[in-house]
């Protein structure tokens, strides 16, 4: 019986920061309303690195941290919904920057998920047999895809990228896993909406560039959804809350985390937040958070950490790993 294990993690985001102060320059907003409503003080903007420039820059400082090579590793996943292009996917991209020329590499869109869904991904591969190994990213340029003409979504989104080296191993890693979806509510947040244009279709030129939210669904959702998920896979693993060290979650909003706190009665102390530096970084929070613990001295290994995320598809997913 195969496990796979992180090895490790790392994380890159753009240097240029962003603050509420500097945003209510260009959009009618304020630091008052931004961090009250958010937690979220200040965000990093690229200021013309792109997704897959992010991701090599985590990529690179993972693998030097695990001590592999790029030619050795075996499977890349990308998990991000701002990707460079249509195609080729980031993972290709981030593959040749790189140089990972042995590795399989393809990407995976759950949007805010994105992370935890990519993890599975890879676990599965690992536990099968089929790869040794996996490097697993979510990176985001938002600021391309946010309206900046749109007080209610441009403020709650920021820049990066970050990720974890799984191996294959004896001891058990992730431990556990909660996936699910609800695409009947998969429109109350989309990002690049476009509407069928051909020489057999003439169509209104519909198109939605940026990020639209119903904010509100969003909250409740978020709020109903992750508890549940980390009851079911305590469940699943016949663990307590008090058998976790710590709970990661994304960073959207420091009310949902606040709100999930109390429902599943675990304190403030045990999850993590820094959306007040990044906002929300998407598929990337997750990572980000992972990395900035470890750098930190906070997480050690054997930590049980419970990660859970929730985003556009609407998509959920929680994991439990012995780190
Ligand atoms: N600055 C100042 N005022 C604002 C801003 C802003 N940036 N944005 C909205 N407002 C105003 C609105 O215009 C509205 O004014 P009105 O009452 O005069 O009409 C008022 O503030 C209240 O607006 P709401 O949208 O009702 O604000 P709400 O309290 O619901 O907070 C928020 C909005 C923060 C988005 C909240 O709904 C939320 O946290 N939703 C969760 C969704 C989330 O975090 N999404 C992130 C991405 S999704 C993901 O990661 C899965």
């Amino acid at each position: 019986m195969f496990y796979s294990k992180i090895k490790a993690v790392g994380a890159y985001v753009p240097q240029n920061t962003v603050t509420n102060d500097d945003l209510s320059k260009i959009v009618d907003t304020n630091d008052e309303w931004i961090s009250s409503r958010t937690g979220i003080k200040r965000r990093h903007f690229s200021t013309g690195e792109n997704t897959s420039d992010l991701a090599a820059r985590s990529a690179e400082k993972i693998l030097e941290r695990a001590g592999v090579l790029p030619e050795d590793v075996e499977l890349i996943i990308v998990a991000s919904v701002s990707a460079d292009y249509g195609t080729p996917s980031t993972a290709c991209l981030v593959q040749a920057k790189i140089g990972a020329v042995n590795a399989v590499a393809f990407d995976i869109g759950a949007a805010c998920s994105g992370f935890i869904f990519a993890l599975s991904t890879a676990d599965k591969f690992i536990k099968s047999g089929v790869y040794k190994n996996a490097l697993v990213i979510g990176s985001e340029v938002l600021s391309k895809c946010a309206d900046f003409t749109d007080r209610g979504t441009c403020v709650l989104f920021g820049d990066g990228s970050g990720g974890a080296f799984l191996e294959r191993s004896e001891e058990v890693g992730i431990i556990a896993e909660d996936l699910g979806s609800d695409g009947a509510r998969g429109l109350s947040l989309t990002l690049g909406f476009k509407e069928v244009v051909s020489p057999y279709c003439e169509g209104t030129r519909d198109e939605h560039r940026f990020i639209e939210m119903d904010g509100r669904a969003i909250f409740d959702f978020a709020t109903r959804t992750v508890p549940k998920t980390i009851k079911k896979i305590l469940e699943k693993a016949d663990l307590t809350t008090d058998d976790v060290d710590f709970v990661i979650s994304h960073q959207a909003n420091a009310r949902i985390i606040e709100v999930v706190s109390r429902k599943i009665k675990v304190p403030m102390d045990k999850f993590y937040l820094n959306m007040d530096e990044y906002a929300n970084t998407s598929s990337a929070s997750i990572p980000i958070v992972l990395n900035e613990m470890w750098e930190k001295g906070i997480i050690k290994e054997g930590n049980t950490l419970l990660l859970a995320g929730f985003g556009a598809g609407l998509t959920w997913g929680s994991m439990l790993i012995k780190f």
